[in-house]
């Protein structure tokens, strides 16, 4: 069994697609181990997307993420990580699968309902992050 991070965005809240993203998970026989609701500080969104931080579009990225709160669900399952990727759908809105998360109910590239870790280590690193050690 593998774990990995799913975060749902403020644009989720905003859309009132909370309900709809968790039972897709569900459905797809994940099990939820972990959850935390909060209003991420600036400093913990910088922090959170490091990575990115000298790309043009942190600063709206950073904006974005702070602009509500967020639901952080740790999930597990069989090969978690790779399916959970799927399941939510490719970053660029024109490579999006239909059936995915982003590919149904997405519409911008950043404001793109939820994130999923994508390795073991950033799984690792990000939820050190969300949920402390
Ligand atoms: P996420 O999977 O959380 O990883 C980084 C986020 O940056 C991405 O989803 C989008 O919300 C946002 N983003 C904005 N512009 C871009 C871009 N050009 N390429 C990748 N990610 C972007």
């Amino acid at each position: 069994m593998e774990k990995t991070l799913l975060i749902l965005k403020p644009d989720a809240f905003k859309r009132n697609l909370v309900g709809e993203i968790i039972k897709r998970i569900e459905m797809k026989g994940f099990k939820i181990v972990n959850m935390k609701f909060e209003f991420l500080s600036k400093e913990k969104a910088k922090r959170f997307y490091e990575v990115h931080k000298d790309k043009i579009f942190f600063n709206d990225l950073i904006n974005f993420m702070i602009s509500g709160p967020i639901l952080s669900i740790e999930v597990e399952g069989e090969n978690a990580i790779y399916l959970m990727r799927k399941l939510i759908g490719a970053t660029k809105p024109e490579e999006r699968e239909m059936g995915s998360i982003r590919g149904d109910l997405a519409i911008g590239l950043t404001d793109n309902l939820v994130h999923a870790s994508d390795s073991k280590e950033n799984y690792e690193y990000e939820r050190k992050i969300i949920f402390g050690n």
